[in-house]
């Protein structure tokens, strides 16, 4: 018989839309979790104002449990486009991220794309158990970028 894993690998959480009252939240979290992880960027590179900006045309999903918000998740809709995922620091590993991209590719009219740094090496392996293929590259502020598709 397997072992039931330890409580504190389990978590429970739904995936909805944003509420408009939570988008500063949804912003606060990207500021946050953008900097923390994007150590190769330029300090400070996330500015919660950018958020806000791309939440005006893009749909924005968040993971919440207990009323509070674990992971959001940004959708540009005409191209299918997944522009943030971002996972707050203590919930990543649970299954958070995950639950989010399948969400979007319910939501989504096409297949999936999106933009990973390629420093960010654990991204890359968690979008590529999940099927996403490189399709194109190219150079930011000095910093090499794939284009993933899924079929
Ligand atoms: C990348 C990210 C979205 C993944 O979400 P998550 O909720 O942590 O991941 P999940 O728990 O759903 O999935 C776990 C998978 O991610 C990877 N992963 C998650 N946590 C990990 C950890 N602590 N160490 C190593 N790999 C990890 C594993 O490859 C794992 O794959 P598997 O399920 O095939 O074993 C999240 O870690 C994150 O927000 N990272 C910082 C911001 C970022 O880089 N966003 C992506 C920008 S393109």
């Amino acid at each position: 018989m397997r072992a039931k894993p330890p409580a504190c690998q389990t978590l429970s959480f739904s995936i909805r839309q944003a509420r408009g009252d939570e988008i500063n939240s949804c912003a606060a979290l990207y500021e946050r979790v953008g900097n923390a992880t994007f150590t190769w960027r330029l300090k400070n590179w996330f500015k919660a104002a950018d958020f806000l900006r791309f939440a005006k045309e893009e749909s924005v999903f968040v993971a919440e449990a207990n009323a509070q918000i674990l992971g959001i998740l940004s959708l540009y809709r005409p191209e299918s486009f997944v522009h943030c995922l971002y996972v707050d620091l203590p919930a990543q590993g649970l299954g958070v991220g995950n639950a989010l991209i399948e969400h979007a590719a319910k939501e989504a009219r096409g297949p999936l794309s999106l933009k990973v740094d390629e420093p960010n090496k654990r991204a890359m392996a968690f979008y590529e158990a999940r099927g996403f293929k490189r399709r194109e590259s190219g150079e930011d502020h000095g910093i090499k970028w794939a284009l993933l598709k899924r079929a």
